[in-house]
C-alpha cells in the first residue's frame, strides 16, 4: 500500500490547533476543513487528466479536466467534516456515505448506514475518515466498496496510528493512504497517541 504524509508546513499548524485540549469546536471544524484540502489536494495528485478543447477570449486551445471524478464516501459520523471540502475541490464529482460506529467494548465497527451505487467498478472512491486508528472500521467500509468491484480506493485521513496503517496494509485490498501524520500508537482504549481525542466528539459535541 501507497502511504504518503502530507509534511506540509500549513497542514501540520492545522493538525497542531486539532491535536489542542483547549480549541474549541468551531476551530477545530475550520482546522479539519482546510487541512482537508490539503490532504485531498495531494490525494488528486495521481487522478487521470485528459485534455479537451477550450476557448479563452484570445484564442483555441486545450484545457484539461479530470478522465475519471472519484466517488467521495465520507465515513459518518466523524468523516463527515471533511466532506465539504473534498467536494469543494472535486466539484464534479459525486458522494455516498457509509455509517459506521464503533463499538466501545469491543472496538469492533458496526454498520448502521451503506448508501453507495452498486457497481463501483473502474471508478476511484475517495474515502474520508480522520482517523485511522485500529484500521477495523476503515477496513470494513473498504470491503464493502471492494464488494462493489472498486480496484482504486484512497483513504484520506488526517492521523494514522501504525496499527492501522498496518492493518490496512496487509488486507490485499487495492488501497492508497494519505495522512498528514503517523502518531505513536494506540493506548488500551485505542484512541491515538498523542491523537486529538474523539474526533467525533470534539467536531459535534459528545453523545
Ligand atoms: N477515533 C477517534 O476519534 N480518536 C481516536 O484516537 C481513535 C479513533
Amino acid at each position: 500500500m501507497d502511504v504518503l504524509v502530507v509534511d506540509h508546513p500549513l497542514a501540520q499548524t492545522r493538525l497542531t490547533a486539532m491535536r489542542r485540549t483547549e480549541t474549541e469546536s468551531g476551530v477545530f471544524r475550520a482546522s479539519l476543513h482546510e487541512l482537508t484540502t490539503m490532504v485531498v489536494y495531494e490525494a488528486a495528485r495521481l487522478f487521470a487528466v485528459e485534455k479537451y478543447s477550450i476557448e479563452t477570449p484570445v484564442a483555441q486551445t486545450e484545457g484539461t479536466r479530470l478522465a475519471n471524478p472519484p466517488l467521495i464516501v465520507p465515513v459518518l459520523r466523524a468523516g463527515l467534516g471533511m466532506a465539504d471540502a473534498a467536494l469543494g475541490l472535486l466539484p464534479e464529482s459525486s458522494m455516498g456515505f457509509v455509517g459506521l460506529a464503533r463499538d466501545e467494548e469491543t472496538h469492533e465497527p458496526r454498520a448502521y448506514m451503506e448508501s453507495l451505487p452498486a457497481d463501483l467498478a473502474g471508478q476511484p472512491v475517495l474515502v474520508l475518515d480522520p482517523m485511522l486508528a485500529t484500521g477495523g472500521s476503515l477496513l470494513h467500509c473498504c470491503k464493502l466498496l471492494a464488494d462493489r468491484g472498486c480496484t482504486d480506493i484512497i483513504i484520506c485521513c488526517v492521523l494514522a496510528a501504525p496499527e492501522g496503517v498496518e492493518r490496512l496494509a496487509s488486507s490485499g485490498l487495492p488501497l492508497r493512504l494519505i495522512t498528514a501524520s503517523i502518531d505513536e500508537g494506540l493506548n488500551e482504549k485505542a484512541y491515538i497517541v498523542p491523537g486529538l481525542g474523539d474526533a467525533g466528539d470534539r467536531q459535534f459535541g459528545g453523545m
